[in-house]
């Protein structure tokens, strides 16, 4: 008898789990939504939001996609520094949605939609650039949310990532780094440059925004 699972059961199992994986993020930010915008660490957010956007570099009449927007703060800013902006907002969480869209002071302009990191719902090469703060950290999938990102993007499209990093952590890849308790793991800024290699996309650059909070900054190359 065999001692391993058919693979096909085992892509089952695995697609079961990151199911229940995401059900329970999905729960966790829902919970949140409510008191989200009112609690300390949204000053902290808020901060980053602010100093994210003295790194950005934008085409005119841009059409960039936020993902894990969470309450919308980011895009509410990003509408009032660019005023010919076009954006969408994409979380997991019905709730977080509802708060972003109650907020939306820009609309039409800035939309928000239901939907995965792991499966954008959108054409390839659809944005000029792409967000993500303090998100990240939750992905069971990173690189496919890489791969994700790539496709997304257009040639010469930027991804914005920000979130926490341990500065000189060990290099350790996704697949071997803890996932802790709460279903959040910190991944090194080499980790990052080896997602994004691995997805087509260059790293331009790390920028400390606010203590163990960094920025990476990746173009995606006309070969992808
Ligand atoms: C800590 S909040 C950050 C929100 C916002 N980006 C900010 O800077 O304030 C993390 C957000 O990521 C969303 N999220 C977590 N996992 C996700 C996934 N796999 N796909 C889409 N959104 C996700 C959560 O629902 C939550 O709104």
């Amino acid at each position: 008898m065999a001692d391993t699972l058919p693979s096909y059961l085992t892509f089952e199992l695995q697609k079961l789990m990151t199911n229940e994986f995401l059900n329970n993020k999905k729960q966790l930010f829902d919970l949140w939504a409510l008191i989200y915008d009112w609690l300390f660490p949204s000053v902290f957010y808020q901060a980053i939001h602010k100093r994210l956007l003295e790194y950005i570099d934008l085409p005119a009449q841009p059409n960039v996609l936020d993902i894990g927007c969470g309450t919308g703060r980011l895009m509410e800013r990003l509408a009032t520094q660019f005023p010919d902006l076009r954006a969408i907002g994409l979380d997991l969480s019905t709730e977080m949605l509802r708060v972003a869209r109650r907020n939306n002071h820009h609309r039409p302009r800035l939309i928000y939609i239901e939907g995965k990191a792991e499966s954008l719902p959108f054409a390839d090469g659809q944005f000029d650039a792409v967000f993500n703060t303090l998100s990240f950290l939750h992905y069971l999938e990173p690189q496919q949310v890489f791969d994700e990102v790539a496709r997304v993007l257009s040639p010469g499209g930027r991804f914005y990532l920000v979130d926490l990093t341990a500065r000189n952590s060990i290099h350790i890849p996704p697949q071997y780094t803890p996932v802790m308790v709460g279903g959040i793991r910190f991944l090194s800024l080499k980790t990052r440059e080896d997602l994004g290699s691995g997805a087509g996309l260059l790293c331009l650059g790390h920028y400390p925004l606010l203590g163990p909070v960094f920025l990476t900054i990746f173009s995606k190359t006309p070969f992808v």
